[in-house]
C-alpha cells in the first residue's frame, strides 16, 4: 500500500526493511554490527521486463558473480525491450525523431565510473558506458564520439526507432502547432477521427522514463546503472541526469547506491543521488535518505517557483541489503523491484509532501 505521510513523519519515520539475513558483518563506516541481507539487486522498473532483469542479475549474484556484471546484464534486458518507451531500443525520440540514449555505470569496488550521452544507434548504452569506465581514462563520452568509440569496440549500429515510437513521435509532431506545415489533414481535424486514426499510439507529452539497477554482491561490493532514452521530444543534444555521476547515479562501496528517475534537470541541479548516499553515510536508511532528497529539492525550488511540480523518484540500497524508494506527489505510486534471498518482490515507498 502507498503511504502518504506528514512532512514531520516523512523525516522521522524508519521503515523496518530488509528483514532476513544471510550474513552478519561489521562495516567500519557504520561502526556497529547489523544484520546484512546480501546479495541483492533492485530496479526502479516493476513491469515484467523489470522482473526478468532481476532474475538475470540474481542468477549472476547467486553464482558468486560481481555486482557490476549483475547490473550490466540486468540493465541490458530492459534496454533491449522494444515495448519500453523510456529506455534503450524503442525509446521515445528527440524532436527530430532520432533516439538519443544516456547511461551511466559506477563500480563501488574500484570507485570508477563511465557514461555515455546522446548516443545513437546502439541498443545497450550501459555496456558502452562500462567500456568507457574500464578501458579508458575518461568518464564520459558523448554524441558522435561515443558512437565511434562503441563501434570500435564492436557494438553493432541499429535503428532504435521502433514503429510504435515513430508513430508516437509523428502524432506529437502533427499536433504540435497549427502554424507549421505538418498535418493533421482537414478530414482528421475532428478529435474523434484523429483519435481513431492514431489508435494504439497515445498522445504523449514530454515523457521522461528511465531505469536504475543497483546491486550488492556476495563480497559486499556495490554497483549501479542508470539508463534512459531521456526526455521525449527533447531538443537534439539535450543531456539529462542519467549519465551524470552524482545526479542520476551514485555509488559508494562503504555506504550503498542511489539512482534517480524523473525530469533530469532538477536532479542535475540538486546532485540528488550524491546527496542520498551522503545521507545514508550519516546513518539514514535508504528509505529515509530518498525522502530527505525529495524534501531538499522541494524546499529549494518552492522558494523560487511556487508552481514547481517536480517528478523525481529515487531508489536506494545500503551495504546491509536494505532498500527504499520515494517519489514526488502527483506522479503515481513509488515502486521498485527487489530480488534477494526472499525471492522477487515489489516494494512500495512513500510520496513526498509538496509544501
Ligand atoms: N531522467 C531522465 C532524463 O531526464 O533524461
Amino acid at each position: 500500500m502507498t503511504t502518504k505521510i506528514s512532512r514531520r513523519s516523512f523525516f522521522n519515520r524508519s521503515l523496518g526493511l530488509g528483514a532476513g539475513a544471510l550474513l552478519i558483518k561489521t562495516f567500519p563506516t557504520f561502526g556497529f554490527s547489523k544484520k546484512v541481507t546480501i546479495p541483492m539487486i533492485v530496479t526502479s522498473h516493476t513491469n515484467q521486463t523489470g522482473h526478468n532483469a532481476m532474475e538475470t542479475g540474481w542468477e549472476i549474484l547467486l553464482n558468486g558473480g560481481s555486482a557490476i556484471d549483475a547490473v550490466e546484464k540486468a540493465a541490458n534486458i530492459i534496454e533491449i525491450d522494444p515495448e519500453d518507451a523510456s529506455v534503450g531500443y524503442g525509446g521515445i525520440p528527440n524532436e527530430h525523431g532520432v533516439v538519443q540514449l544516456d547511461a551511466s555505470i559506477m563500480d563501488g569496488k574500484t570507485y570508477n565510473a563511465g557514461s555515455v550521452a546522446c548516443l545513437e544507434n546502439i541498443k545497450i548504452p550501459s555496456s558502452v558506458a562500462r567500456i568507457v569506465m574500464e578501458r579508458t581514462d575518461h568518464v564520459m563520452l558523448v554524441g558522435q564520439g561515443a558512437l565511434d568509440f562503441a563501434k570500435k569496440w564492436g557494438f553493432r549500429e541499429e535503428n532504435l526507432l521502433t514503429e510504435k515510437a515513430r508513430k508516437i513521435w509523428l502524432r506529437w509532431k502533427e499536433g504540435l502547432s497549427d502554424r507549421d506545415d505538418w498535418g493533421p489533414p482537414e478530414h482528421l481535424k475532428d478529435k474523434e477521427d484523429l483519435e481513431s486514426y492514431w489508435e494504439g499510439f497515445p498522445e504523449t507529452e514530454h515523457h521522461y522514463g528511465t531505469t536504475n539497477v543497483l546491486a550488492i554482491d556476495q563480497n559486499g561490493d556495490v554497483a549501479g546503472i542508470t539508463t534512459t532514452s531521456g526526455l521525449g521530444f527533447k531538443i537534439p543534444g539535450r543531456v539529462g541526469d542519467s549519465p551524470i555521476i552524482g545526479a542520476g547515479l551514485y555509488v559508494d562501496n562503504e555506504v550503498g547506491a542511489a539512482g534517480a528517475t524523473g525530469r533530469g534537470e532538477d536532479v542535475i541541479k540538486s546532485c540528488a543521488t550524491f546527496y542520498i548516499v551522503m545521507r545514508m553515510k550519516e546513518g539514514r536508511t535508504p528509505q529515509e535518505a530518498c525522502e530527505d532528497a525529495l524534501i531538499m529539492i522541494v524546499d529549494k525550488y518552492k522558494k523560487v517557483n511556487p508552481d514547481f511540480f517536480p517528478s523525481e523518484k529515487f531508489v536506494a540500497i545500503n551495504k546491509y541489503g536494505e532498500f527504499g524508494c520515494a517519489r514526488m506527489k502527483g506522479r503515481g505510486k513509488p515502486r521498485m523491484s527487489v530480488m534477494n534471498d526472499k525471492g522477487y518482490s515489489k516494494h512500495e515507498g512513500t510520496i513526498a509532501p509538496q509544501e
